[in-house]
């Protein structure tokens, strides 16, 4: 392509993608495919790799990330970002507004918004373009988290419609509910600890220094209030105006932004929000008052930390007393140590509490806790409660201080922590009891090697029997080895040694997600897997190799690097090639990556083939299945006796819908 037709070709298709983007993350509506809208996306990055003098610097490309930023550069906010006063007491919201009603001569009207419990943010504007976001900080400045921000899918590149020149908006970063529990889901895979809450983990994931990484997690942003330009004349109307920008903001259809005049409309949408809150696909900790008009905020103006217009209402976070009985110490089976604190047992929340996690030794020192303290346990929207507080005057005298551990529990080694993070390891993972098991049953599970007949019990067994230390000792058990064993039966024996043998023909990702290397996650695993197609491959690949391969970052590179360099590790995979497991991928027939990146829904009854095999050939030529029809869904397969309600859906959500016969010819079979 010629440099001018270039330019014009990528100017298209950044002015396309920007407009099915916020078609579908701000108004929710699909006009192409993902499917259709990866294959434009791919295009303008081909063509912008090529004529990298025509990229907009907010191309719809940043979307994905790519950025590393080593630091941060501290910028002074324009206007200084304060804080909000705020009270957990409805009689001081009641207080607040005949007091400032009383201030102002005119009729007061009020605005009523949701307090979003994530990382405030600014983000400047310029000619309609997204110039630059800064983290809250101390107020004065904060840090330039652009290309991160940049990420976040809901936060326009550029702006349409009638915007002003220059100027800021802000607003809120936060985790969606649903995506935060995707990713502990992932963690808990990986062998890793859970991240403790969505608000903490917004705030980290913005600080994070490969924007790849941010792009994946799926955070999220409403906008609450522009500097800088008068779009209205007051604050209620500004949003809405914005929302036509191409910025998500609240609306008052579903109650998450609502205008009143008087102390009642106020109450109730606090009554409500405190009521339906946990109804929320995110988190919020209360409700934000403002006094609407811009003239009138002027008026009441500002203390040296607030403005005297606005008031937060906090919600009371559920909080009882009980006694902290003792505190264990669980060792993953990658070695992160996890404090566990033991309870008597109280109701919370509708359920009886035995347990709350201490997340790490600074968690411990921050509570400074004592074993028979009376501790406050509450529930936020963390899935394990936790401490926040103790009740120091019921402390019995010379109670014992509990103390992080400074040797493993179980094996004695010295407990290890890295320099920025929070969590303890336990290093000696070659004799360490319980990541000995824990790696057994991560590599035994459903989505490694899937051995039949055996489960954490028998694992235990196993162990304690010392027929097995590590996951090569598997494949040299024989029947009458495993049939001494307690409870174990002649038929569960040959069921536990057929499963052991029926493992060998596994794939080699499966086998390698199996392995349990840290970071190493099933996507990981196939990637590897598909780029470098055999173990001995992996085990040369240099870290600068291994970070050059799409999607691997250098966490996963070093802790890829570290686990082949141990001979350990390499007698271990060599044991398991001579028993004869898969270590090399096997390039089959019929495949190809026709589908790269389509999601598929399969359902009904089909001719020519039945449904796994349809499932099959989506797998064979690089495509996802996936269970339920969501926006995401590139396509539906329909076939007879396809229920109507997931037709309406696909139907509903435009999403293609396609024939077995369009299959067929879309992979030319
Ligand atoms: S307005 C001058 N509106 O709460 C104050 N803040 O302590 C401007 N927040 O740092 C803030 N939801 O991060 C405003 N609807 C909302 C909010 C909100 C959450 C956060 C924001 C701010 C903190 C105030």
């Amino acid at each position: 392509m010629k440099p001018n037709e270039a330019k014009i070709e990528i100017e298209r298709l950044t002015k396309e993608l920007t407009y099915h983007n916020h078609l579908y993350y701000i108004e929710s509506k699909q006009e192409i495919s993902d499917f259709d809208f990866d294959t434009l996306l791919k295009k303008l990055q081909e063509l912008e790799k090529q004529f990298p003098q025509y990229a907009s610097k907010n191309s719809p490309t940043k979307r994905v990330g790519g950025d590393i930023t080593k630091k941060f550069d501290s910028v002074v906010h324009k206007y200084p970002m304060l804080s909000l006063s705020n009270t957990y007491s409805e009689e001081e919201i009641r207080d607040w507004v005949l007091r400032i009603s009383k201030l102002s001569e005119a009729q007061l009207e009020f605005v009523c918004e949701l307090k979003y419990d994530g990382v405030a943010i600014g983000i400047q504007y310029i000619d309609g373009v997204l110039e630059q976001a800064v983290t809250r900080g101390d107020g004065s400045q904060g840090e330039n988290v652009t290309s991160n921000v940049k990420t976040i899918k809901t936060i326009p590149l550029q702006l349409k419609g009638d915007f002003p020149l220059d100027f800021e908006i802000r607003g809120e970063i936060f985790f969606p509910l649903a995506n935060f529990d995707q990713l502990n889901k992932a963690r808990i895979d990986l062998g890793e600890p859970e991240f403790a809450n969505p608000r903490n983990t917004a705030s980290g994931t913005l600080k994070m220094q490969d924007s790849k990484i941010v792009a994946k997690r799926g955070l999220d942003c409403f906008l609450y209030g522009i500097y800088g330009a008068d779009a209205a004349v007051g604050h209620y109307e500004t949003v809405q105006v914005a929302g036509n920008w191409g910025f998500k903001t609240p609306k008052a259809s579903n109650r998450y932004i609502e205008k009143t005049s008087s102390i009642e409309g106020v109450m109730d949408f606090i009554a409500y929000w405190d009521r339906e809150r946990s109804k929320l696909p995110f988190e919020i900790d209360g409700v934000v008052i403002k006094v609407n008009d811009y003239d009138q905020q002027e008026e009441l103006g500002f203390t040296a930390k607030s403005p005297r217009w606005a008031i937060a209402y906090k919600f009371k976070a559920e909080r009882v007393e009980t006694i902290l009985e003792s505190v264990v110490f669980q060792v993953g089976r990658t070695g992160a140590i996890t404090p566990v604190a033991n309870l008597k047992p109280v109701t919370l929340g509708g359920t009886t509490v035995k347990r709350a996690s201490l997340h790490n030794s600074d968690q411990i020192e921050k509570l400074d806790l004592y074993l028979g303290d009376t501790v406050y346990v509450e529930k936020g929207g963390e899935i394990i409660p936790k401490i926040v507080g103790v009740n120091t005057s019921n402390r019995i005298e010379n109670a014992e201080k509990v103390i992080f551990i400074s040797n493993c529990l179980e094996c004695n080694s010295q407990l290890d922590r890295e320099d920025g993070e929070a969590q303890h390891y336990c290093l000696n993972s070659l004799n360490c009891p319980p990541q000995i098991k824990g790696k057994i049953e991560h590599f035994i599970g459903r989505k490694a090697l899937n051995i039949d007949g055996l489960g954490a019990e028998t694992v235990d067994a196993l162990f304690d029997a010392s027929l097995v230390r590590n996951v090569a000792d598997l494949y040299d058990l024989t029947f009458h080895q495993v049939v001494k064993i307690d409870r174990m039966a002649d038929k569960s024996a040959n069921n536990l040694v057929q499963g052991i043998r029926e493992s060998k023909e596994i794939p080699f990702e499966r086998v390698l997600f199996g392995l349990g290397i840290r970071f190493v996650g099933e996507t990981v695993a196939k990637k590897l897997a598909k780029t470098l197609k055999n173990i001995d491959a992996l085990c040369k690949a240099t870290f600068d190799e291994l970070i050059r391969i799409d999607e691997i970052g250098e966490r996963i590179a070093n802790s890829i690097v570290v686990f082949f360099k141990n001979p350990a590790n390499q007698e271990l995979i060599d044991r398991l090639k001579s028993a004869g497991l898969k270590f090399e991928i096997i390039e089959e027939e019929g495949h190809s990556d026709r589908l790269n990146g389509a999601s598929f829904v399969v359902s009904g009854v089909f001719k020519a083939f039945s449904r796994t095999e349809l499932k099959d050939l989506i797998e064979m030529n690089g495509g996802k299945n996936v269970g339920s029809i969501s926006k995401k869904t590139s396509y539906v397969i329909a076939g007879d006796k396809m229920g109507p309600s997931k037709l309406k859906k696909a139907t509903d959500l435009g999403i293609r819908i396609l024939t077995e016969d369009d299959f067929i010819k879309m992979l030319d079979i």
